[in-house]
């Protein structure tokens, strides 16, 4: 008999110590079972924030300066080509700074697939997934004025996104930019063919073409 006293007291103080608090905000910090003054470890250490105080230092600051003649661990990214989409005159540049190949291409419709198809589409026709959950106004890239878009355009606008779009710089690093773009291009090309781009016979066979 005793017992179903302990498990009913048991059972009310974890009901409520589980669902009594749900949603309560707490400001204060939580009690400290162990104090730091009466049991001094390692729990709380000094240390020093960037650009915080110190009074270690002459000059007060946590921060050192640099020594003299130290550089940045990044690659130096000065290419503007490459790293900007820009032609040496400053205008938008036309064409692929990296070599154009097969492994390129594979590289930028995978990425192109994970980054942009959920907006723009499989075939890039501005009906990715998103439409379908009230995000209307994503262009389609068969417009004339995306197909003559420069690349290094389109290279900005992944890099630096654009209203509604935001920028793809954190996923996509300049040479995938790069790859995506010319996946870009395929999409495009390939809603323009007609049946003089198809030269050889066996293909003008299965198309029923002369
Ligand atoms: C979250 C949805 C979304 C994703 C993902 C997305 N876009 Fe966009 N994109 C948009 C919208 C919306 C616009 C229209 C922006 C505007 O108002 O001009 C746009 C515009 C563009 C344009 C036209 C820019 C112009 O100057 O008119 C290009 C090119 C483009 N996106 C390429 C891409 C590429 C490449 C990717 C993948 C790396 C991508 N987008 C991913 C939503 C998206």
């Amino acid at each position: 008999m005793r017992h179903v006293y302990l498990v009913t007291a048991f059972a009310v103080v974890l009901a409520v110590s589980v669902l009594g608090l749900r949603g309560t905000k707490f400001t204060h910090p939580p009690m400290d079972v162990f104090p730091e003054w009466a049991f001094p470890g390692m729990k709380r250490q000094p240390k020093p924030k960037p650009q915080g105080e110190s009074k270690f230092f002459a000059d007060g600051r946590a921060d050192r300066p640099l020594p003299a003649g130290v550089v940045s661990r990044d690659p130096l990214r000065n290419d503007d080509t490459l790293y900007a989409g820009k032609a040496s005159g400053g205008a938008w540049l036309r064409g692929f700074p990296v070599p154009v190949d097969a492994k390129l291409m594979a590289r930028g419709k995978e990425r192109y697939t994970i980054y942009c198809s959920p907006c723009h589409g499989a075939v890039g026709d501005g009906n990715g997934i998103t439409k379908q959950y009230g995000m209307g106004a994503t262009p389609t890239y068969h417009d004339p004025r995306l197909r003559d878009m420069a690349e290094g355009e389109i290279f900005n606008t992944i890099t630096n996104g654009k209203n509604n779009m935001q920028s793809y710089a954190d996923k996509l690093v300049p040479e995938d930019r790069w790859a995506v773009i010319l996946y870009v291009r395929a999409l495009q090309r390939a809603q323009t063919g007609r049946a003089s781009d198809v030269t050889d016979a066996a293909g003008k066979q299965t198309l029923g073409l002369k």
